[in-house]
């Protein structure tokens, strides 16, 4: 089993990514760390403690919040047309779900990377503050990652925030050029395979058919779609962070391509923007980036999983 931490901001999909890994035995995910995005990092974590009870995570397991957003202080801006009020579409969170373990996610990190070299994996769902001030404070330990699998960016597509650029390089587009240029092993799962994947609303009502986890899954996949279909005009929804975890689990569900890339951070169209140079045969390949993805073995894959919470 692959040895994973989980730093997301949840929002529908950050909720659902962490039940599909909880329902992962190719997963062993050892914490869950938090980040502002979608919603601000009290509320973030909040959800994150109760997505984890709904997944029936054990109890001991790390959760710890980071940063409250870009390490410049500028504002975070929140994603609640596409998550709905409260990040989790409105769905009751108790006020008092399990707690973040006292400590900063960025220095849990550290330690927990260092005490593993070439271990762990961190699968980064929301704006990449934590990750990036990793890099920053603790170089060494950000190296002894195994790998940093990303959800953000679109290097072909077109953005969801601007015409240009992804929500999450949006969001703290310095932190997100700092991580794809830092050299380590990155594979960035972008809106080029996330919207090419999208998990159709009859699926999302069967599962909010079925009793427990697997019911809520459904109700928020449920609450996700019409939302998107409002924007979109579409019966189906991107489930963005899901894509990224079963990127971990099943590779072979994506294609990938390997080049530079760097995030825009001055455009004033193009700010947050994906530069992905996929092209030129002098470029380096350090950072794999997903353009093709078996959209219908990813649905399969994260419907069955998520019907298992019901007994399905
Ligand atoms: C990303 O932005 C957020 O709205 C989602 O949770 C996902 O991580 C998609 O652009
Ligand atoms: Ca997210």
């Amino acid at each position: 089993r692959r040895p994973v931490v989980i730093d997301c901001d949840p929002g529908v999909d950050d909720a659902i990514a962490l039940l599909l890994a909880f329902a992962s035995p190719e997963l062993d995910v050892r914490g869950v760390t938090t980040v502002a995005g979608n919603v601000g990092l009290d509320r973030a974590t909040r959800n994150a403690g109760h997505v984890l009870d709904l997944a029936g995570a054990p109890t001991g397991l790390p959760l710890v919040a980071g940063l409250a957003g870009p390490a410049d202080g500028s504002p975070r801006v929140p994603d609640e047309p596409m998550h709905g009020p409260g990040g989790l579409g409105g769905l009751p969170v108790p006020a008092a779900p399990r707690g973040p373990v006292p400590g900063h996610a960025v220095d849990w990190l550290a330690e927990r990377a260092l005490a593993e070299p070439g271990v762990l994996t961190l699968v980064a769902l929301g704006p990449l503050s934590n990750v990036a001030a990793l890099f920053d404070r603790a170089p060494e330990a950000a190296a002894a990652l195994r790998e940093i699998v990303v959800m953000g960016g679109a290097a072909r597509a077109q953005g969801n925030v601007t015409p240009a650029a992804e929500f999450n390089f949006h969001a703290d587009p310095e932190a997100a050029h700092r991580v794809l240029t830092s050299g380590a092993t990155v594979r960035v799962v972008g809106l080029d395979v996330t919207r090419a994947a999208l998990f159709p609303r009859a699926a999302a009502e069967r599962l909010a058919a079925l009793p427990g986890a697997a019911g809520v899954a459904g109700a928020l996949l449920c609450g996700f779609a019409a939302r998107y279909e409002e924007r979109y005009g579409v019966a189906a929804v991107p489930v963005h962070d899901a894509v990224a975890v079963a990127a971990v689990t099943h590779p072979g569900l994506l294609g990938w391509e390997s080049g530079t890339a760097a995030v825009e951070c001055a455009g004033e169209l193009t700010r947050g923007a994906l530069v992905a140079d996929l092209l030129r045969p002098e470029r380096s390949r350090d950072v794999d980036i997903a353009l093709r993805v078996d959209a219908d073995g990813f649905t399969s894959l994260l419907a069955g999983r998520l019907a298992g919470y019901g007994g399905g």
